[in-house]
């Protein structure tokens, strides 16, 4: 895999792979995600990652997308849909529930 253009990314996307969310599904929205990024729509923009727990293994699986910070909480294959098609393609956030929190950035 060669390293993407940072100057290039709009979103990093990452995945939350702890034991919850791995038995609430997030391999599944691992594929599914790899699947539409690889699109040549997608493939120099947005770039995904595993993460480890996040401690909120209650809502799992938990998703976040960067640089928006937004945490998103018990994601099935259908809300992630909703999310590479409203967040990712036209900036808005899915309804607030759910959204497990945002973190907001200074820089
Ligand atoms: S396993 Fe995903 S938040 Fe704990």
């Amino acid at each position: 895999m060669s390293a993407p253009d940072i100057k290039n990314l709009n979103y990093h996307i990452l995945v939350c792979e702890g034991k919850s969310c791995s038995k609430h599904g997030s391999e599944a929205l691992w594929y599914i995600l790899k699947e539409k990024l690889n699109s040549k729509k997608y493939k120099q923009s947005i770039v995904q990652s595993k993460v480890h727990c996040t401690g909120n293994c209650k809502f799992a699986p938990v998703i976040m997308v960067y640089p928006d910070g937004v945490w998103y909480k018990k994601i099935t294959p259908s809300l992630l849909k909703k999310i590479i098609k409203k967040h990712l393609k036209k900036g808005t956030f899915l309804a607030k529930k759910h959204i497990l929190g945002t973190i907001q950035s200074d820089t």
